[in-house]
């Protein structure tokens, strides 16, 4: 792996129509980190995602993911790149029409990499690598808890071993216990997997649990970016807001710290 950054945003600019989103957005995540990045409704959060991807292309700045660009190398090298992330996205987390083990195998298959004997196996391990049972490969999405959901959608975002994985609002729409259970298998994940994480959420007990480093996206652009103690100094109004109303504050208490 190269030792530069995993991902590099350099001086963004995206628009739509006449919706500016991000204006000279930069941000460098080097590798093992767990990268918090939050903002307010709208300002940008999955569109950034969806840029460090290539899903999107901005309208202005550059995109470096694992050092190179989006559009570098041949086919074969786009194609080993993008073996290299795995996503989970807020919506659409599983194909609803195939079962949970033909949804994992999905990614494996597309990529001709196995057997059905090998598909087998590995659909179990990545099962057992998010807390799942075998036997759960043989449901169907509608047949899952919210929570169960979001561990399969994980089990696929891990399927071809990533090195990077990018969680949108992972624990949104889970009860307390749960979240608190996505957020250790997500933390025992990145200390197995050795993996490097940006992670969008607006839970505060989630990011003060999990980010190494807290990624703050307001003005169209990143106005802080650093541990949570150096966060929580910045007196930027969005800042105060999120971490220092109620929900923030009882969460931050939570974690034992003196902010
Ligand atoms: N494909 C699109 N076409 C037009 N506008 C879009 C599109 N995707 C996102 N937007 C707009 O860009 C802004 C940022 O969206 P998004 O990245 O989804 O925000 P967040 O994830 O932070 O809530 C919003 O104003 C949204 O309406
Ligand atoms: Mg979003």
């Amino acid at each position: 792996m190269s030792a530069g950054p995993v991902v590099a945003l350099h001086d963004i600019v995206t628009r739509f129509g006449a919706n500016l989103v991000h204006d000279g957005l930069t941000l460098e995540i080097q590798a093992g980190e767990i990268v918090a990045l939050v903002g307010g409704s709208g300002s940008g959060k999955t569109t950034l995602l969806r840029h460090i991807i290539g899903l999107t292309r901005p309208a202005g700045g550059t995109v470096r993911l694992f050092g190179e660009g989006l559009r570098d190398g041949t086919v074969h090298e786009r194609i080993a790149r993008q073996r290299r992330f795995g996503v989970l996205f807020q919506q659409g987390a599983l194909f609803s029409a195939l079962t949970v083990g033909e949804n994992i195998a999905f990614p494996l298959k597309e990529l001709g990499v196995a057997t059905d004997a090998e598909l087998r196996d590995l659909v179990a391990l990545k099962l057992a690598m998010v807390e799942m049972e075998p036997e759960h490969a043989s449901l169907m999405p509608a047949e899952l808890s919210g929570g169960m959901v979001k561990r399969a959608a994980l089990a696929r975002a891990l399927a071809l071993e990533p090195e990077l994985l990018l969680l949108d609002e992972p624990t949104a729409g889970l009860d307390p216990d749960r979240s608190a259970a996505f957020v250790r298998l997500i933390r025992s994940l990145h200390h197995e997997l050795g993996l490097t994480v940006v992670l969008v959420t607006h839970d505060v007990d989630t990011l003060a649990a999990l980010a190494t480093r807290i990624a703050v996206l307001a003005e169209r652009r990143i106005v802080s970016f650093g541990t949570l103690e150096e966060t929580l100094a910045q007196d930027h109004p969005f800042i105060q807001r999120f971490f220092l109303g109620e929900h923030g504050r009882n969460a931050l208490a939570r974690h034992g710290g003196n902010y």
